[in-house]
């Protein structure tokens, strides 16, 4: 787990302190079904939090890193950061120039490794408030911004703040399909950032295979390469977690330019 960052080492005593368990007859509990419960160092009770009720998580100090990213062995966030890096070195362009907008930030893990990189100007964009709570006392300065909209309904004033961010690269982890970021607002966003600019993603390998999906992804991303909205740059399936049965979920983390606009 990265925790390097100056601003978040408190949290290292803070996520140390829980205890995991996880269910175990429940092999047929999808990704976003999945539960466990947790206890505090020195305390006595259990509570019970579903992976998908990001809210109750991002209220608990550490939870959520403590969960996904020791226990779980979460990687995205470092991936698809990394992997933008290593595009714009062959490319070649600067992290420094990029003007981000983090769509479906979260408690700010994205924003903290974008900012390891050198990324100078970053918006969080969440539909929860919880998660710009955890962010700023988490990872406080992070973000630039950090705005609490749902992209499925961006209303005109929202949509000019975003723009005078001018933004030049969306970077969307962990968020796409399962009931989170739908194809409509992953449109919205990709339309708010400069032509040519940069995308990077990361997707469940599930549902870019048109047989598994249902979220509309496969369909969507097909067309934007066969229509030349966007040119692939890199694409990398790698393991984005362990499942609660210690099975690797695999992903695919993908940078891409984008060409027109939609
Ligand atoms: C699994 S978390 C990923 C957080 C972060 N990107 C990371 O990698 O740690 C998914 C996030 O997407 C947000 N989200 C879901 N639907 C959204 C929407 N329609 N608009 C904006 N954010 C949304 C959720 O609130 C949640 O914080």
């Amino acid at each position: 787990m990265s925790l390097t960052s100056a601003s978040t080492h408190h949290l290292t005593d803070q996520v140390a302190q829980f205890h995991l368990r996880f269910p175990i007859d429940s092999d047929d509990l999808d990704q976003d079904q999945e539960w466990c419960e947790f206890r505090i160092d020195g305390e006595d009770d259990w509570s019970r939090i579903r992976f998908h009720n990001y809210h109750e998580i991002y209220e608990v100090p550490g939870l959520y890193e403590a969960l996904f990213y020791q226990c779980l062995k979460c990687c995205s966030p470092y991936r698809v950061v990394q992997l933008l890096n290593d595009v714009l070195m062959d490319d070649p362009h600067h992290m420094e120039d990029l003007r981000v907008i983090d769509l479906g930030a979260g408690n700010g893990m994205v924003g903290q490794e974008l900012r390891n990189v050198g990324v100078q100007k970053i918006v969080g964009v969440d539909i929860i408030p919880e998660a710009r709570e955890a962010t700023y006392r988490d990872r406080p300065g992070i973000y630039d911004d950090y705005i609490i909209t749902d992209m499925t309904d961006l209303d005109e004033s929202t949509r000019q703040h975003l723009r005078t961010a001018e933004p030049n690269c969306l970077t969307t982890v962990a968020a796409l399909g399962y009931g989170d970021i739908p194809t409509d607002a992953f449109i919205e966003a990709y339309n708010l950032i400069d032509t040519p600019g940069w995308l990077a993603f990361n997707i469940k390998q599930d549902f870019l295979d048109d047989m598994e999906d249902d979220t509309g992804f496969a369909g969507l991303v097909r067309k934007l390469m066969r229509k030349k909205y966007i040119e692939i740059h890199a694409y990398r399936r790698y393991c984005h977690r362990l499942s609660i049965h210690g099975e690797p979920l695999f992903y695919v983390a993908m940078v891409a330019r984008k060409l027109k606009p939609i």
